[in-house]
């Protein structure tokens, strides 16, 4: 079927929008009759899965961050070592990989010939794939032993944003269903994650509420030539994945930093009217919660423009900020859920301010079939 814009000016801003529908049909119907945990296609029984002694991530991209985030959860939930690599890096090196290695592939389009011949190698080593991907039969889901899709519903625009709201997701159901058939969570606790998860489209569609009709973001757009985004723990690769946007749509300089990184250099960048932005963890998490908060006030006092991700009656930024955009709140796991809304529109109205055509960008390809 053609897809159309449906009102929207363009491809990338229907997408954002579609983010509460996009997570909700890829966590749904994922109980079986049992109320256990189930996955699409599944060509790995229970017993690998409990043999299962690393996980390693791969994929370019979006996707790559999708994962980063991913990796918080999986090793806080299941106990098992999870390395995430840029699947071309990951070829290349010669990795360690056995039997006992899952790798999980992520990708929108399954067809990036880099995470292809990713998963090719892995599996000449032995190891099990695990396709997370958007796109049912293409080269990764046929390739793969397993996979799991994201129901997000066609992606046109180049820079993706939907594909990765739902690709965490995804991996989340994936962190889950291996904790269940690990035995590293008791069926009570994952269905109180489920609960969690299943709140998350309604909490995306209230940052949207709030902010997708808005035309500038509070944000004085003019003065940008670049930008530096900081975050700690799961909103460290958020940061990364702001900036991405930014470079894809908006042609600027855009870097994401992990802010416990900032004083081992990049706070050197810091000039008078600096942009950063900053991904605030919940209050209810004091030990990331008050380093990123001292991180503001140590860019705020060089000089920086500070536009700060924070979670609803979170005060504790509004003196060292010239723009909050608020988030509910919502578990740390879950934040990058939300946290990356501002930041994909924040890059949806530079471009469109800048002039430059947001679907299509220069030089980049929505899926690059060639290593
Ligand atoms: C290209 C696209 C990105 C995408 C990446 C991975 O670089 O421009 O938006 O994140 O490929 O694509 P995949 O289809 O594998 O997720």
């Amino acid at each position: 079927d053609r897809v159309t814009k449906e009102g929207f000016d363009t491809f990338m801003e229907k997408e954002i929008r579609e983010q509460p529908r996009a997570v909700a049909e890829t966590l749904k119907e994922r109980l079986d009759a049992k109320g256990a945990l189930t996955l699409d296609e599944l060509r790995i029984g229970a017993e690998t899965f409990r043999g299962i002694e690393s996980v390693i991530i791969v994929a370019c991209g979006t996707a790559a961050y999708a994962g980063q985030v991913a990796r918080y959860a999986i090793e806080h939930w299941c106990r098992i070592p999870c390395e995430v690599e840029l699947a071309h890096e990951f070829r290349y090196r010669d990795p360690v990989v056995s039997v006992r290695t899952l790798v999980v592939a992520i990708s929108q389009s399954g067809e990036t010939m880099d995470t292809i011949m990713a998963i090719r190698h892995a599996r000449e080593q032995g190891a099990r794939v695990l396709a997370i991907v958007n796109t049912p039969g293409s080269t990764i889901s046929r390739e793969a032993d397993a996979v799991l899709l994201t129901h997000a519903g066609p992606e046109i625009a180049v820079a993706s944003t939907k594909a990765f709201t739902a690709q965490i997701a995804a991996c989340y159901l994936l962190g889950l269903y291996l904790a269940q058939v690990r035995g590293n969570k008791y069926a009570d606790e994952i269905a109180d994650y489920l609960d969690r998860l299943s709140e998350m489209p309604a909490k995306i569609q209230t940052v949207l509420d709030r902010y997708a009709g808005s035309p500038d973001l509070g944000v004085d757009l003019e003065r940008i030539k670049s930008v530096i985004f900081l975050g700690r723990h799961v909103g460290y690769p958020v940061a990364m994945e702001g900036a991405l946007k930014l470079k894809e749509i908006a042609y600027l300089h855009a870097e994401g930093f992990a802010a416990g990184e900032l004083k081992h250099g990049p706070i050197a960048l810091i000039e008078e009217g600096q942009p950063v932005v900053i991904i605030v963890p919940t209050p209810r998490r004091p030990e990331l919660h008050r380093k990123v908060v001292s991180n503001i006030a140590e860019v705020r006092a060089r000089g920086a423009v500070t536009l700060v991700v924070a979670e609803d009656g979170d005060e504790s930024v509004n003196e060292f900020a010239e723009v909050v955009w608020r988030v509910p709140k919502t578990p740390t796991l879950m934040r990058p859920l939300v946290d990356v809304l501002p930041l994909q529109l924040f890059a949806l109205r530079m471009a469109g301010h800048l002039g430059f055509d947001v679907d299509q960008p220069r030089n980049l390809a929505k899926s690059v079939t060639v290593e």
